[in-house]
């Protein structure tokens, strides 16, 4: 391989067009996001909603050699399974009732570019195969046909959720889940990246701000406060959202935490309080009762199910408690660093 003149930034950390963020999570994922582009390796995204997988999808087609070929993006998690077969492989005429013409499909359409399956976890079996031999053999039939078509293009995945556990729980091909997982890039939640709220908030400022005519250029401390304590389960989507509602709403200059959700402030004064144990008790309350109501017997036990469910929440919240530091979280947990650490793990907590 030649040596570029821009060599160096293949393994430079400095940020990507559009993504926010300069926490050492986020210069990780800019370091492998530049790694990996140039390569035909399959990418596996994980990350919670909203993290930013889809912006990252789109700069490792941008950075990649395949810049000015397509990028295709297949929401897996919004069609059935044989709209989603003829959307991703075509199909001929005659194929199913409706099929009335010859259709190519996306794959075709991602011929020299990127295709991104976003929600890959929500794909049934049988098209898990099918993708596997695309992966495998860049090759397949449309629906209703037998003609093989070859195509070339770098596939992208997302889940937002463990992938693992759903191989473990027989719902994913474990031979997809490694093909695919060629390199695994993690999009941390934000909530372990709070340093990047202010940055995330300044950034989206500065759009709607532009977009309503407006002009709010400053922060209040007590909405910072207030920002930096939640708990973001939209992630980034849900800060984004936050702040653009607070543009059109603000009278002044000023975002101030009037402005932000209820929610949000709740939440806030919860944690000051002692009100937490509460909320496990809430949660316990909901699991067992949707337990009960489940009909039939269960593929776990009830008992594994809600003392795991329990205990990630104990741990997300004792971990935000502390700052995410671990060696104070498992004191205060009074549970040996190395169980914890396994368990972050395990719950998909961010544990490295
Ligand atoms: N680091 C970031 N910097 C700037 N904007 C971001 C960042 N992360 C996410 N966003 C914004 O948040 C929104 C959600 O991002 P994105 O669609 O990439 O998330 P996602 O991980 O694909 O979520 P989902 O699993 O729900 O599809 C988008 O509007 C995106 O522009
Ligand atoms: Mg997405």
């Amino acid at each position: 391989m030649t040596t570029t003149p821009q060599a160096h930034d293949t393994n430079s950390n400095s940020s990507l067009p559009e993504i926010i963020g300069s926490s050492p999570a986020m210069r990780e994922v800019y370091r492998l996001t530049r790694q990996v582009a140039k390569s035909k390796a399959s990418v596996l995204l994980l990350g919670e909603t909203g993290t930013g997988k889809e912006l990252v999808a789109k700069a490792l087609h941008r950075l990649s050699l395949r810049k000015n070929g397509p990028y295709v993006r297949v929401n897996c998690g919004a069609l059935t399974e044989s709209l989603l077969e003829s959307e991703l492989f075509g199909h001929v005429a005659g194929a199913f009732t409706g099929a009335v013409k010859n259709r190519s499909g996306r794959f075709e359409a991602a011929h020299t570019g990127t295709i991104f399956l976003d929600e890959i976890n929500s794909t049934t079996a049988k098209l898990q195969v099918k993708l596997l031999r695309v992966l495998q053999e860049r090759e397949f039939e449309r629906v209703g046909d037998t003609q093989t078509v070859q195509v070339d293009c770098r596939v992208i995945a997302a889940a937002n959720c463990d992938l693992m556990e759903e191989v473990e729980a027989g719902r994913f091909r474990e031979d997809l889940y490694y093909r695919l997982n060629v390199v695994p890039i993690h999009l941390p939640p934000l909530r372990e990246r709070r340093e990047d709220i202010p940055e995330l908030v300044g950034h989206f400022l500065n759009d709607y701000n532009e977009e309503n005519d407006r002009y709010v250029a400053h922060i209040s401390p007590q909405a910072i406060e207030a920002l930096q304590e939640y708990h973001w389960p939209g992630n980034v989507r849900e800060l984004q959202n936050y702040v653009e509602r607070a543009v059109v709403m603000a009278q002044g200059d000023e975002l101030t935490v009037d402005l932000l959700p209820a929610s949000i402030i709740g939440g806030q004064r919860k944690r000051s309080s002692r009100s937490r144990p509460a909320d496990l008790e809430t949660l316990t309350y909901e699991l067992v009762q949707e337990g009960l109501g489940a009909a039939g017997p269960q593929e776990d036990s009830m008992h594994t199910k809600i003392v795991n469910r329990v205990e990630r929440e104990l741990i997300a919240q004792v971990m935000a408690a502390c700052d995410n530091v671990q060696v104070k979280a498992a004191a205060r947990l009074g549970i040996n660093r190395n169980t914890l650490h396994k368990k972050l793990k395990e719950y998909g907590l961010g544990g490295e």
